[in-house]
């Protein structure tokens, strides 16, 4: 990897989405760790913000809900975009103690108990998955196999019957595919209005899934607001389904250009978890996080002021030299590795678990089933300041 010069100049724009499709930001991220790891940034289209990129600074603002808060939103967003509608209403905006509140009303569905009680279907879910994959010959493994899994579960979890889930399936790719914006957002409402349906029959019929939970649940005594339920729903569906995307599809094309590790883990299953656990590293597909500062603080040595926006870089958490040995070696076997791919403190994922066992259950059945598997075409990465990974990656896929 090389090593900027330490002219400012030569600095990439962490807020050009086009880097993280055909550039390298990882040599910013190096630079600022070294040389200025809390770095102010003037408003563009963008308001004025604070990069943190090393590990230690990342942690310290993730433990402290208090001061940084969550409610203002916890992505960058353009000016001209306006308030986060989410603000002080879904669970990953809202600040303690309502956030606490809001967590307890759907924890119980992402407990180790509960992931243990749905593996069983999600084995049966991705032996079909693989086996339809395998079948097809060429496939994209993006939308074909990763993409699968986590829709299925989440769905699962919130009591979308199994004859909708293809039809949710389809509006989730178009909605957070590429593609026409209109086309996007298009299928977006349609995702909202299936979830204004299936609220109203859960009103009408509560059942033991996430939906009926946030209709009937309570939080400082008072039922949710219908919006807030709708708002709660699109973010757990789209935090339930795009990040296991990224890291599974992310993970394969690494194991594809580390075609020992992946043979490796096909004779040792016991290095599942440590390889898990590196993908997720490796991968840290939530590209940035953002909270904003409520009472005058000093990070790092800068002060910041109430009302500051922090940008919280995790890919550069994850490749921290001062945290981790060899950052930029994909080590299968590593240990320790407390990654903060999936965040840290209060709004640590909730979906962790989760996702530790898609990920597993899904590389498992592939080792298992898949004899070979090849690239046929270049990937396509996306263009995005806030997640980063693989839009398609063309693969053959071929039955042991
Ligand atoms: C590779 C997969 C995943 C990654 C990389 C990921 C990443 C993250 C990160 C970084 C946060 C912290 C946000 C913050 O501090 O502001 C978070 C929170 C959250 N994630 Fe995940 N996530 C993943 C999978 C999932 C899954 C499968 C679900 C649900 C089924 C989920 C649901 C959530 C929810 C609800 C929160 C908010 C928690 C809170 O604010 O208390 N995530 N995730």
């Amino acid at each position: 990897m090389s090593v900027l010069a330490p002219e400012t100049t030569d600095l990439a724009d962490l807020l050009d989405p086009e880097l993280y499709a055909t550039g390298d930001p990882y040599p910013t991220w190096r630079w600022m760790r070294d040389n200025d790891p809390v770095r102010r940034h003037e408003a563009t289209a963008y308001p004025a913000f604070w990069s943190v990129t090393r590990y230690d600074d990342i942690r310290t603002v993730y433990n402290d809900a208090r001061v940084f808060s969550s409610a203002e939103g916890i992505l960058l967003r353009p000016l001209a975009h306006g308030e986060d509608p989410g603000g002080g209403r879904t669970l990953a905006l809202t600040d303690p103690p309502r956030h606490k509140a809001l967590r307890s009303l759907v924890a119980d569905w992402f407990t180790t108990r509960s992931v243990r009680a749905l593996e069983d279907a999600m084995r049966g879910a991705v032996r079909q998955v693989v086996a339809r994959a395998t079948a097809l010959g060429e496939c994209d493994f993006v939308t074909d196999v990763a993409a699968r899994l986590p829709l299925y579960v989440i769905c699962r979890l919130m009591g979308v019957p199994e004859h909708e889930q293809e039809m949710l399936f389809t509006l989730t790719s178009k909605a957070f595919g590429a593609g026409d914006p209109e086309v996007r957002s298009i299928a977006h409402q349609e995702i909202m209005a299936y979830f204004v349906e299936l609220m109203y029959r859960r009103m009408d019929r509560p059942e033991d899934d996430l939906v009926s939970a946030l209709v009937n649940g309570e939080v400082d005594g008072e039922l949710l607001s219908e919006e807030d339920i709708l708002l709660n729903c699109d973010n757990l569906l789209v935090g339930g389904t795009e990040n296991v995307r990224l890291a599974v599809s992310g993970g394969m094309a690494t194991f594809l250009d580390h075609p020992a590790d992946w043979e490796r883990l096909r004779a040792d299953r016991g290095l599942m978890p440590t390889a898990v656990e590196e993908v997720l590293r490796w991968t840290s597909s939530a590209t940035h996080i953002m909270r904003t500062v409520t009472e005058p603080v000093t990070l790092h040595g800068r002060l910041l002021e109430a009302g500051d926006r922090v940008v919280l870089w995790t890919p550069s958490a994850n490749r921290d030299e001062r945290h981790f040995t060899g950052p930029d070696v994909f080590d299968i076997t590593r240990r320790p590795n407390r990654h903060m791919a999936l965040g840290a403190g209060e709004h640590f994922c909730l979906g962790a678990m989760m996702t530790r066992t898609e990920m597993r259950i899904l590389f498992g059945e592939l080792l298992d089933s898949v004899g070979r598997i090849e690239r046929t075409g270049p990937a396509v990465p996306l263009r995005s300041i806030v997640v980063n990974g693989l839009e398609s990656l063309p693969v053959r896929m071929t039955a042991r």
